[in-house]
């Protein structure tokens, strides 16, 4: 039976990072995958860009039960040594906003670059390999892979989240830390559209497809980037990022004109000519489809000379403090992260070892540390599988 020093179960983002390095230094190494190519959700990221990581990746900007994990894996590997490798490969890169980092070509060139790395490291791969079963031997583990069976000093677990399972995600990194008794943080989809019941979506229907820049909270925690009404609820980046803090039952308060005092804007708007319509004044700073759905709403149809100023705050409210409940959210089929995972009192923070399970690690989206949307989610899988990398 052939071992290895080190197998990685998953050739993700994480993965291929983990295994690059320990190859490097000198390890024999095995990644495997189920899927046939490596990194599939790196080529679907970033509208195909790859969003690859953030200027401004720190702890504050990651969930987690215990937000302190973090710090030393992002650390010790940081964006910036991330930047220089994508450098070093002549990757042409650009910020789009708020220090998120893409490819100017295709995230296919990021895969590429971490294949290539694995082959300087003489890194085995295999793909469309399965794991049946990870039992416990001496000195390591032994794998019952559908190729037959191997063994490993190091396991490395790399599997990912529960999000798209049609793009291969499943719950194996999971499973594989009850099968060796570690603590799970309860998983839910995040980074996800939020749904409205059917009587919210019937009223605001007409809405699908409009854009406008929101100012989303819910509790204390506030984002403030573009929300997109869909056929079945919100989204857009400022849904996505508040559904990460959203819990069923919570209300989101959303502002549509984020700063803009609307009972002023309406008062000056009726001083000047009282006869406009309300949706005429709104539908100069909104969507006209949306200034018009807040009128009929609020059953404002007239002209601004017959409102008083509680109906223009009413207006104003209507704008900038609409308060929300979701019925729920898209789930892992369109989720971009999962939250939760593997409880991260059960890992050591310098190696994403496990403490009880000596040579078990886990690394990138499966352990509980989910970053905001913006590139943080894959700084993660770098900075956690290259701590591995240097320990396996
Ligand atoms: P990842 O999911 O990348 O890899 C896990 C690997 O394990 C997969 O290759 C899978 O096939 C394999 N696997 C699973 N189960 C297995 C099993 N039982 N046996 C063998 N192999 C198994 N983040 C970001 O920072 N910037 C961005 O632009 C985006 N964009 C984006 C778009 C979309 C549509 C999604 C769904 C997600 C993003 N993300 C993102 C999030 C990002 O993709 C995610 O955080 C990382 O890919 C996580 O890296 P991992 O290596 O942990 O898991």
């Amino acid at each position: 039976m052939h071992s290895f020093d080190v197998i990685v179960i998953g050739a993700g983002a994480a993965g291929m990072m983990c295994a690059a390095e320990a190859g490097k230094r000198g390890r024999s190494v095995l990644i495997i995958d189920h899927a046939s190519v490596p990194g599939e959700k790196i080529r679907i990221s970033g509208g195909g860009r790859c969003n690859f990581t953030n200027i401004h990746a720190s702890p504050k900007s990651f969930l987690s039960q215990n937000p302190h994990f973090c710090i030393s894996p992002l650390s010790r590997y940081t964006q910036k040594n991330f930047i220089g490798l994508v450098e070093r490969y002549g990757i042409a890169y650009h910020e789009k906003t708020l220090g998120q980092l893409f490819c100017d070509g295709s995230a296919r060139q990021i895969i590429d670059m971490l294949v290539t790395e694995m082959r300087d490291g003489g890194v085995e791969m295999r793909f469309a390999t399965s794991v049946e079963s990870v039992v416990p031997a001496d000195d390591g583990f032994e794998l019952k892979l559908n190729s037959g069976k191997t063994r490993c000093k190091s396991l490395v677990i790399a599997c990912g989240g529960k999000s798209i399972p049609k793009m291969g995600a499943t719950g194996f990194g999971y499973e594989l830390a009850e099968q060796f008794d570690l603590p799970i943080v309860e998983t839910r989809p995040a980074l996800v559209p939020l749904t409205f019941d059917a009587n919210t979506l019937a009223k605001l229907a007409p809405l699908s497809g409009v854009a406008v820049d929101a100012e989303v909270s819910c509790g204390k925690t506030r984002f403030g980037e573009a929300m997109l009404f869909t056929h079945r609820g919100i989204s857009g980046p400022s849904i996505l990022q508040i559904s990460s803090y959203w819990r069923e039952g919570d209300e989101i308060s959303i502002s549509m004109l984020p700063g803009a005092d609307v009972a002023a804007i309406l008062r000056d708007a009726k001083r000047m000519n009282g006869r406009q319509a309300v949706q005429t004044v709104l539908g100069a700073h909104l969507p006209k489809k949306l200034a018009q759905t807040i009128a009929e709403r609020l059953g404002f149809n007239g002209n601004l000379a017959d409102l008083n100023d509680a109906h223009l705050k009413a207006v104003d409210a209507a704008v900038n403090q609409w308060r929300i409940k979701p019925a729920g959210s898209e789930g892992y089929r369109t989720a971009e992260v999962t939250l939760g995972g593997v409880d991260t009192k059960a890992l050591d923070q310098k190696t994403m070892q496990a403490k009880s399970v000596p040579g078990l690690y886990f690394i990138g989206e499966v352990v509980d540390v989910t970053g905001w949307l913006g590139g943080y989610n894959f700084q993660w899988a770098w900075s956690s599988g290259w701590v591995a990398g240097q320990a396996v």
